[in-house]
């Protein structure tokens, strides 16, 4: 039998936070000291800039940092890019890979998302690979096929080191209040589940897959209890202490 899982709650703060934002960790912090012990792993991923203040506040309290994005490669003449092993010395653990505003904003394919998995494989960081289907897709009955299709072409085949996440996070719930039902989350998450369990056996069945997408303190609990939802990404709720611990409550 495969050992339980343990959640993860990851915080993406996209572009925002300066300074003052650290203030938000610090109150995180205050908040599980004074509380039961987490049942989850707590990730923040900052803007590039406040990682490593961020680190050092969080990793005291037992928070975990990650970055939003890397580069393919681990350094050279890319203007304004950031590589995997910057973000390692910069004290994180994960990165984001493939997030949907990259995908769009920055014309990133499934090749580009699998190299930067790997990229940051070999800084030894945890990537959290990104998927999810546009409304039109989900409109046109292609959702699940859009989704394995990302799935064979993000995750690289040689994925070696301390591990995967996965991220399914429906572009059109992300930011917009809107959320799938409970069992389009369920049907989605057990397609994924299988599609990892095909390709790595018993390493797949291991793999925490994120619902990402709106998850907000009202609809958390709902939403992790549900097979095969292992923890959540979390955009705007994570940018305040109160919104973010009261997820990590929800677990
Ligand atoms: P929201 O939680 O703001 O919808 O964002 C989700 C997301 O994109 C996390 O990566």
């Amino acid at each position: 039998m495969t050992a339980p899982i343990t959640p993860l709650i990851a915080g993406n703060w996209k572009m925002n936070g300066t300074s003052v934002s650290l203030g938000e960790v610090r109150n995180l912090a205050d908040r599980l000291a004074a509380g039961t012990p987490p049942r989850c792993t707590i990730v923040i991923c900052p803007p590039a800039t406040l990682l490593e203040r961020l680190s050092e506040i969080a990793g005291p309290a037992g928070i975990v940092t990650g970055g939003q994005d890397c580069h393919t490669a681990t350094s050279g003449a890319h203007t304004g890019d950031v590589s995997a092993a910057m973000l390692a010395d910069a004290g994180a653990q994960y990165v984001i890979v493939g997030h949907s505003e990259r995908r769009t904003n920055h014309a990133e394919s499934d090749a580009t998302v699998r190299l930067k998995a790997l990229a940051a494989m070999a800084a030894d960081l945890i990537p959290i690979i990104c998927v999810g289907e546009t409304e039109a897709e989900r409109d046109a009955g292609e959702a699940g096929s859009v989704v394995v299709d990302q799935i064979a072409a993000s995750i690289p085949a040689e994925w070696t080191g301390k591990g995967i996440v996965v991220a399914y996070e429906p572009v059109w719930a992300i930011g917009t209040g809107r959320t799938p039902t409970s069992a389009d989350i369920a049907q989605m998450h057990l397609t994924i589940r299988r599609e990892l369990e095909t390709r790595f056996g018993e390493r797949g069945s291991a793999v925490r897959i994120l619902y990402g997408g709106s998850m907000k303190p009202s609809n958390a609990a709902e939403i992790l209890a549900i097979a095969n939802v292992n923890g959540g990404l979390v955009g705007g709720a994570s940018l305040l202490a109160n919104d973010f611990h009261a997820i990590i409550s929800a677990v």
